[in-house]
């Protein structure tokens, strides 16, 4: 949610800003804007509204050879995306980036009634805020950010520079992301470590309530108490490769594509398919602790909150005397919630920044309760601050609707779940099919990948024109039926929506008409049987079905079948689901909108 970046060193900074913010745009998306210093302190301030490309027309008059400089890629929360509202904000001699919320900018933005405001955004009240204190360099800029810092309410990740000082740049954060890549003759910034890729893989991710100055040599870093800290240097483990589009025409197709490699990543290591067991390191719970577990919490938003649903029905399923309880993560944060003594918290989020899983995490935190996260992001927030955990692995996601992380964010929950059940002394007829799947999924997958993206295609042409569609499933195939709808309505807009499929008659039957599609995620075996009669009576009302189903007998007559074969019969949902998303691509592509930065939307939502 929005990017930052900055450069100071020997080579041109606009040029690294540029290919920075490229690589962040999928963060936000809505404008964008750089300033450089010379060596006089002399800014060149660029700004423009809509994608990069309209601020690379801006720059192609505006070249500079500046060594200095900062930039910001935005998603708007205060103000319409303008050239205005566009980052970097500037007061005197001061400009800012800035991405999270400044939640008191009202009263703050009241007390500075010598500034003229020109935008409508929090993030100018921080500029003007940060330079009342600076008074035209009477004070060191790092004095002046803290100053400021100390009064603000709020979420940030903020870079800034000043004419007055062309040689240092001061960065802090608090709740949205900030890191620093450390390299020969010069110092980077980004709210996200893929910015950096290319330049160095020596980073330094600032913690909350950290401010550091940095020069092109040199990063000092302390609290907003002036404690010293001394900075941890860390590899950035991404490489080029998994940032860029590597032959496919957009991010999510090849994100959907490399499930079968994702997926193994995830199992690494943490799969014995003879034995039929799981190991789990990260967690850090032993075997005692594990047997105690009577109750798990998981806390997502969006699609990490559908993998959460999803697990839970395969961990109840064979971990005993332990109740699952799957909650929204900006629900939850503040409810008042009673969590039961012997709970264990699954915090799962793909970025690892969500600011409402974030939240919640250190509301349990408070209360006691264990945390393991389920985080894909590396070294990001979530990561760091839960007691244990297990990455997925998956790689960057950088297409802004999340595939990939989703099937391992399932696979390495039910992993945790088994776990437990090992612990408990579940028998391993019990626990032993359900491994042996997890061993075989990857294949699997590759398998459907390598047969059905062409009738999906085809499929998904047909269907491109509704503007409506339900989705139905039961048991498994409900919480992957929610996951179908969000993945479809977030990227072709489509109004789509899932509903358990026994639900139907209890009111949403009264939509079907010709303005839906019913899309049906039927696996054999649990309540197979009941489904097909929930379909009979769709059809039965002259419904538009599509059903995506691995049970060989199934014959009614509807509109379009999807098959899908193999030997996956536990987690045939997650099959199912690549289906899902396969059909959302495509319905996407057929209507010519943005696949990989749908509209109002951005990856990563560090604000509430
Ligand atoms: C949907 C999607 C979002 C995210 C949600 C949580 O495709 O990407 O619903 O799943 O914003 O994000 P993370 O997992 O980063 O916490």
């Amino acid at each position: 949610m929005c990017g930052i970046v900055g450069y100071i060193g020997d080579k041109n900074a606009q040029n690294f800003l540029i290919s920075g913010l490229k690589r962040l745009e999928y963060r936000g998306y809505d404008s964008a804007g750089i300033v450089t210093l010379d060596d006089s302190g002399k800014a060149t301030l660029l700004r423009a509204k809509g994608k990069i490309a309209n601020l690379e027309e801006k720059l192609a008059k505006a070249k500079r050879e500046d060594h200095i400089g900062i930039g910001h890629t935005r998603w708007a929360t205060h103000g319409e995306p303008s050239e205005t509202n566009a980052h970097p904000h500037q007061a005197g001699p001061i400009y800012v980036v800035h991405n999270g919320i400044i939640e008191n900018y009202k009263e703050l933005k009241a007390e500075l009634t010598d500034f003229e405001f020109k935008s409508e955004t929090d993030s100018e009240v921080l500029a003007a805020l940060i330079n009342s204190f600076y008074q035209d360099g009477k004070y060191p800029l790092a004095n002046a950010v803290v100053q400021a810092l100390k009064l603000v309410k709020g979420t940030y990740g903020i870079a800034v520079v000043s004419e007055l000082a062309p040689e240092e740049m001061v960065v802090a954060r608090s709740g949205s992301p900030l890191v620093i890549g450390v390299g020969h003759d010069e110092t980077l910034v980004a709210s996200d470590a893929s910015a950096l890729l290319g330049h160095t893989k020596r980073a330094i991710y600032l913690n909350d309530g950290e401010v550091a100055v940095i020069g092109k040599n040199s990063v000092e870093i302390k609290t907003l108490n002036a404690e010293p800290v001394s900075a941890k240097v860390e590899e950035i483990e991404t490489n080029l490769a998994a940032i860029q589009k590597g032959g496919y025409d957009h991010f999510l197709l090849k994100e959907i594509m490399e499930q079968p490699e994702s997926l193994k990543e995830t199992l690494r290591g943490r799969v014995n398919a003879e034995e039929g067991t799981v190991h789990l390191g990260g967690p850090g719970l032993s075997e005692a602790e594990l047997r105690k577990i009577r109750h798990l919490v998981i806390v997502g938003c969006g699609t990490a909150y559908h993998a959460g649903l999803l697990a839970s029905y395969y961990i109840e399923r064979f971990t005993p005397e332990v109740t699952v309880e799957v909650v929204i993560a900006s629900e939850y944060r503040y409810r008042s919630a009673y969590i039961p003594e012997d709970s264990v918290a699954l915090i799962v989020s793909q970025s690892g920044e969500t600011a409402d899983t974030l939240a919640c995490l250190r509301e349990i935190k408070k209360q006691g309760v264990r945390t393991v996260g389920i985080v894909n992001a590396i070294g990001s927030t979530i990561a760091r601050e839960v007691d244990g955990g297990t990455y997925v692995h998956v790689g960057p996601e950088i297409s802004v609707a999340s595939t990939k992380a989703f099937t391992s964010q399932v696979i390495a929950m039910v992993m945790f779940g088994l776990t437990i059940a090992q612990a408990k002394g579940v028998k391993s007829a019990v626990l032993g099919p359900y491994v042996k799947e997890i061993a075989a999924l990857p294949e699997a997958i590759r398998m459907v990948l390598d047969v059905v993206p062409k009738e999906v295609q085809k499929i998904a042409k047909k269907y491109a024109k509704y503007e409506h569609a339900i989705y139905l499933g039961r048991d498994t195939a409900y919480p992957t039926a929610m996951e179908g709808a969000l993945k479809l309505k977030e990227v072709s807009y489509v109004d789509a929506n899932a509903y358990a499929f026994g639900e139907l008659k209890h009111g949403p039957l009264a939509l079907v008409d010709d303005r839906f599609f019913e899309m049906v995620l039927l696996p054999a075996g649990v309540l197979y049987d009941k489904a097909v009669s929930n379909i009979q009576e769709v059809l039965a009302r002259g419904g538009h079905v599509v059903v995506v189903t691995n049970a060989d007998g199934f014959d009614l007559p509807v509109e379009s079948v999807i098959r899908l074969g193999g030997e996956i019969e536990i987690f045939a949902p997650l099959l199912m689901n690549l289906v899902s998303q396969l059909f959302a691509y495509y319905v996407t592509v057929a209507k010519g909108l943005n696949v990989d930065q749908p509209r109002n939307l951005a990856k990563s939502v560090t604000v509430e």
